[in-house]
């Protein structure tokens, strides 16, 4: 294993990456950098990147390929990103792994491990269907899988008022799962080849999902 890590969490909407990933940052002292919450955090303040995703993100449509690496090259150029990243929902598309092989390369890094979230649609349908997420920090709770310790608030920041993010509905849900398989599951034969992919079991509840990525990332 090399001194810094870079690791991605591929796999469909509402499979759990998020939700891991809160996880893994802590265990591994990683920064997690999901690139759907930094265009929330944009659109929270008002950017100009922000208010453009929101149109692409609102119909369940991937945002274009040059807005998403450069949000990504600018935030792996953070101090906290100099010892690798988590990266949760990038890349998304052919153009976007190469992108960040050729940004990681220039930092002397290379991608150590493709963590890939394997679930089926119904299960992806109904973890979307009751997800509550925290306007502060971005976590996700399930008002039957994962629901937060007092009703409304958020167990991470404190927030009080957990909401339905605006593209959980059904029809960009749908949207978001044609995206998905026409443009990311490309990425799986790719990640295959290369040796990179560890399939993931993302159907199991979220301790035993935790667990199977610990063991993937020890044998990695
Ligand atoms: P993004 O925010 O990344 O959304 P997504 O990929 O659709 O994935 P989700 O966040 O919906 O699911 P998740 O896998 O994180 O699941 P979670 O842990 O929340 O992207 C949103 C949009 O931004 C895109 O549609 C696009 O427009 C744009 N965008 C982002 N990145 C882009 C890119 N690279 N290129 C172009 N555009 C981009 O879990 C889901 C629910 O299930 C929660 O309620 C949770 O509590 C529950 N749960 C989790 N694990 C389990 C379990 N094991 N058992 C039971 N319940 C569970
Ligand atoms: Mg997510
Ligand atoms: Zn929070």
């Amino acid at each position: 294993m090399t001194s810094t890590q870079d690791i991605i969490l591929l796999g469909p909407p509402g499979a759990g990456k998020g939700t891991q990933a809160f996880r893994l940052a802590t265990r591994l002292g990683l920064p997690h950098i999901s690139t759907g919450d930094l265009f929330r955090q944009n659109l929270r303040e008002q950017t100009p990147v922000g208010l453009m995703a929101k149109g692409f993100m609102d119909r369940g449509l991937l945002v274009p390929d040059e807005v998403v690496c450069e949000m990504v090259r600018e935030r792996l150029e953070l101090d906290d990103a100099s010892s690798g990243s988590l990266l949760d929902g990038f890349p998304r598309t052919i153009p976007q792994a190469e992108a960040l092989e050729g940004m990681l390369r220039r930092l002397g890094r290379r991608v150590d491990c493709v963590l890939f979230f394997d679930a089926q649609d119904a299960t992806l349908v109904e973890r979307i269907a009751g997800r509550l997420t925290c306007s502060g920090c971005s976590a996700a709770f399930h008002a039957r899988f994962a629901p937060p310790k007092v009703a409304g608030v958020c167990d991470h920041c404190g927030k009080a008022g957990l909401a339905v993010r605006s593209d959980d509905t059904e029809a960009a849900v749908s949207a978001r799962l044609v995206e998905y398989r026409t443009k990311t599951e490309p990425l799986l034969s790719r990640y295959t080849k290369s040796g990179q992919l560890r399939v993931i079991n993302a159907e199991q509840p979220i301790a035993t999902v935790e667990n199977s990525l610990a063991l993937a990332l020890e044998s990695n």
